[in-house]
């Protein structure tokens, strides 16, 4: 059976990281007898829309709804587009128009690479990001009035739905559940914000009598973060509305070292849609064109990738040989976010053949 995936680099660091994920994709597809059929497409800043003044063509949906999967590198370059149209004429219109209503966000303190925190260790850190990634926080509804004028006002509602908060929190719940630890941590803030929050709340614990076996907590999102630095080990399942998700979905990679080895899958997890597969990370255009990205995070989310296309021994092929080569450490191979000299394609050829070869 073959796989067809489109593939969108995007702009920046995109460019630089997505040829090493399809590196290693392609080891890996050869060493396990997996068919993929890439096609590429330009929707990007500094391609589609320098052509076209838009980010994509009218009918991108029926140009992408067939294909199995979606990798992605990262979109954004605010020098000629301002970030809020490139992202609403992207990204978010895949999540939204694809419903990939889970963003699920692994957060791994892996070998060889030092966190910032002092004395973690692997094993330290080992927990998931489940980010809400179809509404909340991050709504068309509002407005503006009184434009230019002192009198100017800005709305921007959050909208949670019981059907788009259930889905989430039922994902996280099972993901718990599947776990050694069957620990979920929900983010919330119900003491300022008083009507979203608390129902977020309430929902929490209707799901979780369904889920006996998993054990629950909660924070207010201001001493969550506090506690991702300083305990971080408490940590198994954390589930998040779409905005606070994003936030502990920099912050948690954060404490690992580097976002630049953080993935995500952008999952519609009844199939009906394509899911997305990119790194958390961005374009990051202080570092593009210097060949220095580290293309950990779009190599893994490769690894996703496969898994959810149902290939899980490929994945832990692609996540044992990135270990792997971390933990043997040579400089000359890692970039420079993990304090090496090499470059984002000496760390992923040597990624690459590891995969080939383990
Ligand atoms: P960013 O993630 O691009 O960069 C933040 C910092 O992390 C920068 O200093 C960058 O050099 C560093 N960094 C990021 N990835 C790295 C990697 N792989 N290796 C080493 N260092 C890495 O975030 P930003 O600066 O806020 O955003 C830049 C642009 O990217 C904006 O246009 C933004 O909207 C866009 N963006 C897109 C996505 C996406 O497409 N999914 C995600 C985040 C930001
Ligand atoms: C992410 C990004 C996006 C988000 C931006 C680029 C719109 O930060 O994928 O985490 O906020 O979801
Ligand atoms: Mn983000």
């Amino acid at each position: 059976m073959t796989h067809r995936i489109a593939v969108i680099p995007g702009d920046g660091i995109g460019n630089e990281v997505m040829p090493e994920g399809l590196r290693a994709l392609e080891a890996a597809a050869s060493r396990f007898g997996i068919d993929l059929a890439l096609e590429h497409f330009d929707f990007a800043c500094c391609d589609y829309y320098e052509k076209h003044g838009q980010m994509m063509p009218d009918d991108w949906f029926d140009q992408l709804k067939d294909f199995d999967a979606i990798f992605y590198g990262a979109v954004g370059w605010p020098a000629t587009v301002p970030d809020h149209v490139s992202l609403w004429g992207s990204l978010l219109q895949f999540r939204r128009q694809f419903d990939q209503y889970i963003n699920l966000r692994p957060c791994k303190l892996l070998p060889g690479i030092k966190s910032p925190l002092a004395d973690r260790k692997p094993g330290d850190i080992d927990f998931y990001v489940v980010r809400e990634n179809t509404e909340g926080e991050y709504s068309s509804v509002g407005g503006k009035m009184f434009e230019g004028t002192e009198r100017e006002v800005v709305i921007q509602e959050t909208v949670m739905t019981r059907y788009g908060t259930d889905r989430v929190l039922k994902y996280a719940f099972d993901l718990a559940a599947s776990r050694p630890r069957k620990k979920l941590t929900s983010a919330t803030k119900s003491n300022g914000i008083a009507i979203t929050m608390p129902w977020w709340d309430e929902r929490v614990v209707a799901m979780s009598g369904h889920y006996p076996e998993v054990s629950v907590d909660k924070f207010h999102i201001d001493i969550l973060t506090a506690n991702f630095v300083m305990h971080p080990d408490w940590f198994d399942v954390v589930v998040a509305s779409n905005l606070f998700g994003d936030i502990l979905s920099d912050l948690g990679p954060a404490c690992t070292g580097t976002i630049g080895v953080a993935p995500s899958a952008n999952i519609n997890p009844e199939g009906r849609f394509p899911s997305l597969f990119e790194p958390v990370h961005g374009s990051a255009p202080d570092i593009a064109g210097k060949g220095i990205a580290n293309p950990i995070g779009q190599i893994w989310s490769g690894a996703m990738m496969l898994e959810h296309l149902g290939h899980k021994e490929a994945a832990d092929a692609i996540v044992e040989a990135f270990e792997s080569v971390l933990s043997e450490g040579d400089t000359a191979l890692m970039t420079q976010d993990v304090r090496g000299t090499g470059t984002t394609e000496s760390l992923g050829r040597a990624i690459a053949r590891r995969i080939a070869t383990c």
